[in-house]
């Protein structure tokens, strides 16, 4: 593998590889191991073109706890804000010797533009989606499967076979539930999509087995509930909802939940709009609320990436 574009392009074997090292990274983190900078002497540049803290800051982190040195491009001061294009930005990177570019970026195709620019210059840089406008962010969805996978203490080859996950909220804008259904359903999982009329997806959303505008529908005896945000900067002017009809018609509220199956997790992406897409007692009870370990789980599943893309 020498990109990670989107999900959809890793061979099951390499899903398997990265859970897989990302369980093993999270214990070496967890027990603050040393692992020896496996990746020394390489340089990773993370470019974010829209804003980000849970994946940006985790990037740094892995990166560094790989070994490479890491340069996180300030956006705002840079040269980006002269007109300069993503193209020649990413190249201009790649000229100062990035072995490996993590990008956020907006426009539907702009990771995969990267890329071929980067090849038609000759250079190996390696590439990882950080997030690309609605349409995929895959370390996102690997890093919420490798949480599943170790609150339900299963090992990587064992996937998530059996398990319901209904995905709730702004599926019209969400990369994160693009990416998500995709790999849960390809690990065995039955996924449930939920959203209003509004804010269904705008992508094919074949991998799930419902796609319904009812929450409780959605929710009824399902292992794992995710909600997502609804993303009020994606809107334009006006929020096409009131915010307290929304939390009464698909907010995740512990009423809600007693429609789910009596041990069911909550997952949530973030950023968190409480008292919307969730209740502040849902997302604080530690004994259903996997949020924090899927920011937890970040770093070492982006360590995992960086190990698999170098082939270590
Ligand atoms: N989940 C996620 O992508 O969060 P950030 O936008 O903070 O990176």
């Amino acid at each position: 593998m020498k990109h990670l574009t989107d999900i959809g392009a890793l061979s099951d074997q390499e899903i398997t590889s990265i859970l897989s090292r990302a369980l093993a990274y999270d214990e070496a983190v967890e027990k603050r191991e040393d692992i020896g900078a496996p990746l020394a002497g390489r340089i990773q540049f993370n470019l974010f073109y829209e804003n980000s803290t849970r994946t940006s800051l985790s990037f740094d982190l892995a990166g560094r706890k790989m070994g490479l040195e890491v340069v996180n491009v300030p956006v705002a001061a840079s040269s980006i804000h002269k007109g300069e294009s993503l193209r020649d930005t990413v190249l201009t990177l790649c000229a100062q010797g990035a072995d490996a570019m993590v990008l956020r970026a907006s426009g539907a195709g702009s990771i995969d533009a990267a890329k071929s620019a980067i090849k038609s210059a000759g250079f190996e840089t390696r590439v990882i989606n950080a997030g690309e406008g609605a349409f995929g962010h895959p370390t996102q969805a690997l890093l919420d499967a490798a949480t599943l996978l170790k609150a339900h203490h299963r090992k990587a080859e064992e996937g998530l076979d059996g398990l319901t996950i209904s995905i709730i909220g702004d599926l019209s804008h969400s990369r994160v539930a693009a990416s998500c259904s995709k790999l849960f359903a390809r690990m065995g999982a039955t996924v449930r999509l939920c959203a209003p009329e509004d804010l269904l997806p705008v992508w094919k959303s074949e991998d799930a087995a419902m796609v319904t505008t009812s929450r409780d529908e959605a929710i009824k005896d399902a292992d794992v509930v995710m909600a997502l945000r609804i993303q009020t900067e994606r809107f334009g002017d006006e929020l096409p909802l009131d915010p307290q009809v929304y939390r009464s018609d698909y907010g995740l509220s512990m009423e809600a939940l007693s429609f789910a199956k009596p041990a069911a997790f909550v997952m949530h992406p973030g950023p968190m709009n409480r008292g919307v897409e969730i209740d502040n007692d849902v997302a604080d009870d530690q004994s259903i609320s996997l949020i924090l370990q899927q920011v937890a789980m970040g770093v070492p599943l982006r360590m995992a990436v960086l190990a698999e893309l170098f082939d270590l």
